[in-house]
C-alpha cells in the first residue's frame, strides 16, 4: 500500500505556501553496550552546541512505555538515553508531554506548566534533564504557541462571558447577520475554522480542531503568559523549544476572506490559499521577541521552528535580520516532495545554502506528521525499503546544517498504516477516511528487540500496532548486523561529528546529472565526496566528472563499487567517501 504524500501534508504544505493553485495531487530496559564517548568536532565553536551532531525527535507515546499501560512515557525515554547517546544526539525533541484531552495528541496543551500523568511527573522530566546531562544529551520541548485546548483555564474563563477578563485571551467575533461564521477561513483539519459557542453567541477561531482554540498574540497578557511559560521549563534546565505551527500565529485583523480554488480538500472543504490567516509579518516581530526576551537570558539554548516554508526565500526570513530570531528554522521542504529526484533536491538544497548565509541550516526527511521516509517512495526492482533508508540517511547525515532525526527513522522503519477506519486514532483520518488515513502509520511504537511488543513495554496492548516487521527489523538485531541501517546512520552521525570537512564548506560536483546527486564537503583541511543514485537505472561516474582527486577512506557505501578512477552505482546507490 504505497500512497503518495497523504492529503493533510499536502493540505499543510499548500497552507504554508500560499500557492496560487489547489495543490496537486501529487525487553524493555535493553542492555545497552556501555555508551562510546563521541567526539567534539573540532571545527565547531562548542557554544553553538546544537550544530555538530543531530537532534533525535522522540513522540513519547510511542517510545518506550515503563509502566505497561499501552503508552510511552518520560521514564520510557530516560531508560533508553544510552541509545540516543550512543547514536550521537546532541539534543532530544519531545513532542508534547503537557495535560492534555489528547484530541490531537498533546497538541492541544491544558496546563503549560505540567506533565500529563499518563506520561508521567515534573520530577520525571527533571530527571530526564539531569540524565540527559550526564550523557551530553540535551532536551527540547515542544512549546504549542498558535492554540491552547478548549479544556484549559484560559479558555473556560474566556468562554464564560464575552465580558470576562480572558474573553481577549482568543479570538472571538460576531457572526455575520446571518447567522454563518465571520469569514470563508477553513480549518486544515476540516470544515470552517470558526466555532460557534452557544453561550455567548459568538464564534472562536481555530486553524486546527474546535478543541485547539488560537490564542490572541495580539493581546500583550498572552504574550506575558506564554512567555512565562517558555522561561519556567528553561529555569528547569531545559535546553530550548521546537516552535509548533509558527506560520499560523496571527491572523490579518480585517479578517478578509481567503480566495478560493476550484476543487476540495480531503474533507470536502473548498480549496483555499490560507494567506490571510498564515504567514503574517507580525510572527516574525513575535519570535524575536521571544527569542530576546526568554530564550538568550539563558546562555546556549535555542529556538528550532517547524517552518513550513515554500522556499529557501521565505526560510531566512525565519533567522532574523540580525540572526535573532530562530537558530533552527528547519527546512521542511524536502518532507512534502512527491519524487526524490537530483535536479530537484539540488536546486533546493543550493537554494538553502545560498540563502543562508549568516545562519545554519537544519534539514528534516520524517517527523510524527509525515509518511516515513523509508516507505515513502516506490522502491525500485531489486532494491529494498532499507536502500531508501540508506540513501536518504546519507543525504541527511552529509548535508551542511543539523540534521533533525524521527525516532526509528535510523531502524528504517515503514509506515504501519490503519487499515480498518476502526483502528484510527488520528482525528483527522477519522474525519477523512478513507482519503486521508491519518498520521498513525508514522507514530507507531518504537522497535527496540525481538520480545513482544518489541519491547515497546512488557506486553500490554500498545496504542497503536507495533509493525510486523520488529522482530528483525529492531535496535538489538541491526546493532549486531554491519551491514544494518542503524549501523549505517551511526557511522555517518560519528563522521558529522568528528570531520571537520562535514561541518565546512559545501561544493555541488556533477551539476548536470539528471540521476544522481553529488556534492563535496570541505573543512579542516579534509574532503568528502557524497554521490547518491535518485536515478531509476544504474550509474557510472568517473572521479574527474565529481571533481577529481583520490579516492581516501571510505565512510559508507551501498549498491556501489568503486574502481581506482570511478565509481559504479545500482539505483538507490550511495557513496560517502573521503577525497584525498
Ligand atoms: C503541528 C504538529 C502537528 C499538530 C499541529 C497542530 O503541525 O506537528 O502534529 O497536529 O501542529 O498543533
Ligand atoms: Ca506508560
Amino acid at each position: 500500500m504505497r500512497l503518495g504524500p497523504s492529503l493533510f501534508r499536502m493540505t499543510l504544505l499548500s497552507a504554508a505556501a500560499m500557492v496560487l493553485a489547489p495543490a496537486p495531487a501529487t525487553a524493555q530496559a535493553m542492555l545497552q553496550p556501555p555508551p562510546k564517548a563521541m567526539p567534539a568536532n573540532p571545527t565547531v565553536d562548542q557554544t553553538d552546541w546544537w550544530k555538530r551532531g543531530i537532534i533525535y525527535e522522540v513522540y513519547p507515546r510511542s517510545f518506550a512505555d515503563s509502566n505497561n499501560d499501552g503508552i510511552g512515557d518520560i521514564q520510557g525515554i530516560t531508560r533508553h538515553l544510552d541509545y540516543i547517546q550512543s547514536l550521537g544526539a546532541d539534543a532530544i525533541w519531545m513532542t508534547p508531554m503537557f495535560p492534555s484531552p489528547q484530541a490531537d495528541f498533546g497538541y492541544d496543551v491544558a496546563d503549560y506548566d505540567n506533565v500529563d500523568p499518563q506520561f508521567g511527573t515534573v520530577a520525571d522530566v527533571d530527571q530526564l534533564v539531569a540524565q540527559g546531562k550526564a550523557r551530553g544529551v540535551k532536551l527540547l520541548l515542544d512549546f504549542v504557541v498558535n492554540h491552547t485546548s478548549d479544556q484549559h483555564p484560559w479558555f473556560q474563563q474566556s468562554k464564560s462571558s464575552r465580558t470576562n477578563p480572558y474573553r481577549d485571551y482568543y479570538v472571538w467575533r460576531d457572526p455575520k447577520p446571518d447567522g454563518s461564521p465571520p469569514n470563508n477561513w477553513a480549518s486544515i483539519f476540516g470544515g470552517s475554522a470558526w466555532t460557534l459557542d452557544p453561550t455567548t453567541r459568538q464564534y472562536y477561531y481555530h486553524f486546527f480542531y474546535p478543541q485547539q482554540p488560537d490564542l490572541n498574540w495580539r493581546n500583550p497578557k498572552v504574550e506575558k503568559a506564554m512567555f512565562d511559560a517558555a522561561e519556567w521549563w528553561l529555569k528547569r534546565g531545559v535546553y530550548g523549544y521546537r516552535l509548533d505551527a509558527v506560520d499560523t500565529m496571527f491572523e490579518r485583523p480585517d479578517l478578509k476572506d481567503n480566495k478560493v480554488y476550484p476543487g476540495v480538500d480531503a474533507f470536502g472543504v473548498p480549496n483555499q490559499d490560507h494567506v490571510n490567516n498564515s504567514k503574517q509579518p507580525e510572527v516574525h516581530t513575535e519570535l524575536q521577541r521571544l527569542r530576546q526576551m526568554v530564550i538568550d537570558k539563558y546562555p546556549g539554548r535555542i529556538l528550532v521552528g517547524e517552518t513550513w516554508t515554500s522556499d529557501a526565500q521565505e526560510l531566512v526570513q525565519y533567522y532574523g535580520p540580525r540572526n535573532n530570531e530562530l537558530q533552527l528554522p528547519m527546512f521542511l521542504n524536502l518532507i512534502s516532495l512527491p519524487a526524490l529526484t537530483a535536479p530537484d533536491l539540488r536546486q533546493r538544497i543550493t537554494g538553502v545554502e545560498t540563502n543562508s548565509v549568516g545562519g545554519w541550516p537544519s534539514f528534516a526527511l520524517s517527523n510524527h506528521d509525515s509518511r516515513r521516509v523509508a516507505s515513502r517512495y516506490p522502491v525500485p526492482a531489486g532494491a529494498s525499503t532499507d536502500d531508501w533508508a540508506k540513501i536518504t540517511g546519507a543525504l541527511l547525515l552529509t548535508l551542511r546544517g543539523t540534521p533533525v532525526l524521527y525516532y526509528g527513522e535510523e531502524l528504517g522503519m515503514v509506515n504501519n498504516d490503519p487499515q480498518r477506519i476502526e483502528d484510527v486514532q488520528d482525528v483527522i483520518g477519522k474525519k477523512g477516511w478513507p482519503k486521508e488515513k491519518g498520521r498513525d502509520g508514522e507514530r507507531t511504537p518504537m522497535q527496540w528487540d525481538a520480545s513482544v511488543n518489541a519491547g515497546f513495554n512488557a506486553g500490554a496492548k500498545p496504542w497503536l500496532p507495533v509493525s510486523a516487521d520488529y522482530a528483525t527489523r529492531n535496535v538489538a538485531a541491526e546493532r549486531a548486523d554491519p551491514k544494518s541501517v542503524l549501523n549505517f546512520y551511526r557511522t555517518l552521525i560519528a563522521e558529522r561529528r568528528g570531520n571537520p570537512a562535514l561541518a565546512g564548506e559545501m561544493t555541488m560536483v556533477d551539476r548536470a546529472n539528471p540521476n544522481v546527486l553529488s556534492y563535496v564537503r570541505s573543512g579542516g583541511g579534509r574532503k568528502v565526496l557524497t554521490v547518491l543514485n535518485f536515478g531509476g537505472a544504474a550509474s557510472d561516474l568517473t572521479l574527474a566528472q565529481l571533481g577529481g582527486g583520490k579516492f581516501g577512506r571510505v565512510i559508507v557505501q551501498n549498491r556501489a563499487t568503486m574502481s581506482s578512477t570511478g565509481i559504479h552505482l545500482a539505483p538507490l546507490g550511495v557513496l560517502v567517501v573521503e577525497i584525498g
